[in-house]
């Protein structure tokens, strides 16, 4: 087999086999196949694109490449989730001992994330003590005690993923479906979860701007772990605000907190258990995702998700005394509001903008890496919809810097960008577009109280 050949065959439109594709990508995993050539391969299918079926042997050969997590040893399936990334998404917070308090094990292993805004271990590590850096062995224990934990991926996990990412990254290469799904995927695969639930976001501060892209990635990714044999679905979730108040490390465990508290915000609390019914479902413990979102309204009402909140950090090694006292959180030195100019219904709240805000106080990783402050960020006191009266508080920065300084003065001036007010109201924007299923995608396109 020649390298050559196979990025000519997908240059001029072919498919290549599975031989082909497993060729490519153990080569470049060993450094036998160099970049130059992984990047012609990366750009012929940018342009041309794969079949499913080519698409399923890169995403395993992708797994392969490394580590491949057995997690056997836990009785019953067990459930992972991914979302593709959002501004301010709490939601694994609340979901992984909300679902685990319905007696579904989960095993979440988070990468760090690749865009600016922190991951869930970046807000993880907002709880004094928290470690994330589990042992497989270790992290199963967890799991198999708590019946939850949340990880870092390991170094071992898809090295092949690592390397193209990297390469993708410098070869305008990211933004092809089938790389993207495979990415995603590979990484899945090799977790070793039994189910899987892709929340896949759409609209301003996401990946996939429109819900017909959004759909089209969560088809493949569906198809991938179906093919794969793995329980798969994918939601398909608005992230043209932020989701929630909070925007910041410790800010978001607050919130994830409240929200396990029963006292959440309505659009959080309403994903966590819509997505919540789905994880039941495809760990087949509910009948339907209907079903398994009723068991979990349960479970939030009576307390149990919170104890299993509880449980998970203090196994994980972190401060559970957190939970009833939110005060032991890392807290920012100043709060500063900022005010409306004018009064107005607010049409638009622009969710990377609120990104961009919560980075330039030290809320979020500059290209590369950096440390993140764990005590700033932003809270969003209006929401699109909302009446603000000139002089009322739209937005609370949270700052460890002078309130004069320049990161302040940055954050409220990429916040007012990202509100934008009307004389009239605004419908509420749809929450949930629709799911993807094995038998295929469907559109319910409703908001947070309706489904
Ligand atoms: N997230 C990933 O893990 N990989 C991609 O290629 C894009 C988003
Ligand atoms: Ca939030």
């Amino acid at each position: 087999m020649r390298v050559y050949d196979i990025i000519l065959k997908k240059r001029n439109g072919g498919e290549l086999s599975r031989e082909e594709i497993g060729y490519l990508i153990a080569g470049y995993t060993e450094g036998t196949i160099p970049d130059c050539q992984l990047s012609a391969f990366a750009m012929a299918v940018y342009f041309r694109g794969m079949s499913h079926r080519e698409t399923l042997d890169l995403t395993l050969a992708m797994a392969g490449s490394g580590e491949m997590v057995s997690l056997s040893g836990i009785s019953g399936p067990i459930v992972d989730k991914h979302s593709t990334g959002g501004v301010g998404d709490t939601t694994t917070l609340v979901l992984v001992p909300l679902v685990a308090s319905a007696g579904v094990p989960v095993a979440k292993m988070s990468g760090r994330g690749l865009g600016h805004t922190g991951g869930t271990l970046d807000k993880l590590a907002a709880i004094p003590g928290f470690r994330s850096d589990l042992s497989i062995e270790e992290m199963i224990g967890t799991v198999e005690q708590a019946g939850a934990a949340v990880v870092g991926q390991t170094e071992t996990l898809v090295p092949a993923d690592k390397k193209l990412y990297a390469l993708r990254d410098r070869t305008a290469t990211v933004d092809s479906l089938p790389l993207i799904a495979a990415s995603i995927m590979s990484k899945k695969l090799a977790a070793g979860a039994d189910a899987l639930l892709l929340d896949v976001k759409t609209g301003d501060g996401a990946f996939m701007k429109e819900p017909a892209g959004a759909f089209a990635l969560a088809e493949t990714m569906v198809r991938i772990g179906t093919g794969a044999g793995r329980e798969t679905a994918a939601v398909i979730t608005s992230m043209e605000q932020p989701l929630g108040r909070a925007v910041g490390s410790a800010l978001e465990v607050e919130e994830a907190v409240l929200t396990l508290q029963g006292r959440g915000p309505a659009d959080l609390t309403a994903l966590s258990l819509f997505m919540g019914g789905w994880m039941l479902f495809l760990a087949q413990k509910a009948a339907s995702p209907q079903e398994g979102r009723e068991q979990l309204a349960k479970k939030l009402a009576g307390g149990a998700a919170l104890e299993k909140f509880r449980e998970m950090i203090r196994l994980q090694h972190g401060d559970a005394a957190i939970v009833d006292d939110l005060s032991l959180l890392p807290r920012a030195a100043a709060t500063v509001p900022v005010q409306a100019r004018r009064s107005g219904y607010i049409h638009r709240l622009g969710a990377e903008l609120v990104g961009r805000a919560a980075l330039a106080l030290g809320g979020g990783r500059r290209s590369g890496g950096g440390s993140i402050d764990a005590a700033v960020g932003v809270t969003l006191v209006k929401k699109r919809g909302d009446f603000v009266e000139s002089g009322e508080t739209l937005a609370q920065l949270h700052l460890n810097c002078a309130p004069g300084a320049a990161p302040a003065a940055a954050a409220e001036k990429l916040l007012r960008e990202a509100y934008a007010l009307g004389p009239a109201p605004t419908p509420e924007p749809a929450l949930i577009w629709g799911y993807v299923d094995r038998a295929g995608r469907h559109s319910i396109q409703c908001g947070g109280g309706e489904y």
